[in-house]
């Protein structure tokens, strides 16, 4: 038994005696996924690929394919890592599954150059991992110090760093208002604007100090920095054009009757979904399942604290793509001949 120290997307930390890996492997609301994914049918019966656009450590993914037996999944994730670890994971149902590392701005063409129909399922699980999450040298956390990076995709060009250093006040204030809900933005980002004169920002516990000197720590549930992280992270990952994509291409690929379900973490994430699926729902796109969002049970939050501001959503896509249209003809995708679709990630 080891100590290990988990932090969640509010700010909240857990130390627990158990394994690491015990703990950040637990998918979130996992009954109520299957749940939607597989609708009234038999979960022996449903047939057909289901995108997990958010693979993490596939444990959703791990999910779907045991209760789902005869279902296959194209896991997606745009954090080369992120796939070492579920393609560990996902050994046992090699044949099953698809890995592949993208973003969900390039998802539509993925699902449509890679799978041979329509998926009848697409699964997104918003945020970072808390793989990504506790790792210091990710650069995402205000506990641990590491460098100012924050990006899920090493291979984007822009840090954390480079827009703590480089934007001007006034945009770090907005940033810190509209993409964390901060209300001190203002006094921050002048803050912030006056010691970088001094020296750049190169590590998150130098920012974590100066945010906690500025507005105050110790009161609140949540840490001083949390929402000025949170503001950054969504900026360096393009959060929300991010999760646009993520719908659109849920919208663009599903096929008729198949189902989408999105879990968020914070209210403004699953507000942009709710505005998404009621504006698609207007247009005839979807049958929106949960008029309210679906919340975890107070077991799954004491057992899995991560699950504690998660809020799901689901919807059935109408007038989709045919499930049995031969395959040259959804939306300009290509069929895989049978040994193409097992194993490996890009
Ligand atoms: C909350 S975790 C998913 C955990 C997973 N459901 C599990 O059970 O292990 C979210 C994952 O989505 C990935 N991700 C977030 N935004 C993404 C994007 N725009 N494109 C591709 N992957 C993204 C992150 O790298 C992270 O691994």
């Amino acid at each position: 038994m080891v100590a290990s120290r988990e932090t969640f997307e509010d700010g909240t930390t857990m130390v627990s005696e158990d394994s690491h890996d015990e703990n950040v492997h637990i998918p979130v609301m996992a009954d109520e996924v299957v749940a939607l994914l597989g609708g009234s049918r038999d979960p022996k019966t449903l047939d057909g690929w289901i995108v997990d656009a958010t693979l993490g450590a596939g444990g959703h993914s791990a999910l779907l394919l045991e209760r789902f037996p005869r279902v296959r999944v194209l896991g997606t994730d745009q954090d080369p890592s992120i796939l070492v670890r579920a393609r560990e994971r996902l050994e046992p149902f090699q044949a099953r599954v698809q890995l592949e590392r993208c973003r969900h701005s390039e998802l539509a063409d993925r699902i449509t150059e890679t799978l041979g129909a329509p998926p009848v399922g697409f699964l997104a699980d918003l945020g970072a991992s808390s793989l990504q999450l506790d790792l210091a040298e990710r650069g995402f956390s205000f506990q641990q110090d590491g460098p100012l990076d924050m990006r899920m995709d090493p291979d984007r060009k822009r840090t954390a760093a480079e827009i703590v250093n480089r934007w001007d006040e006034e945009d770090l204030a907005d940033l810190f208002y509209h993409e964390g809900g901060e209300g001190r933005s203002r006094r921050i980002a002048a803050e912030i604007v006056r010691a970088r004169r001094r020296a750049p920002f190169r590590r998150t516990g130098a920012l974590a100090d100066l945010v906690e000197r500025t507005v105050g720590g110790g009161r609140g549930r949540i840490h001083p920095a949390t929402r000025v992280f949170q503001a950054l992270r969504r900026a360096v990952n393009e959060e929300g054009e991010e999760l646009h994509a993520a719908l659109q291409a849920a919208q663009d690929t599903l096929a008729e009757g198949g189902i989408l379900a999105v879990i968020a973490f914070h209210s403004g994430e699953d507000g942009e979904v709710k505005r998404f699926l009621k504006e698609g729902a207007r247009e005839g796109h979807w049958e929106v399942l949960t008029k309210k969002p679906l919340r975890p049970t107070r077991g799954e939050e004491r057992s899995n604290p991560r699950a504690r501001s998660a809020r799901l959503r689901g919807a059935r896509r109408l007038r989709g793509a045919d499930p049995n249209s031969p395959v040259r003809t959804f939306a300009g995708g290509h069929r895989h001949e049978k040994g193409d679709e097992k194993g490996g990630a890009s």
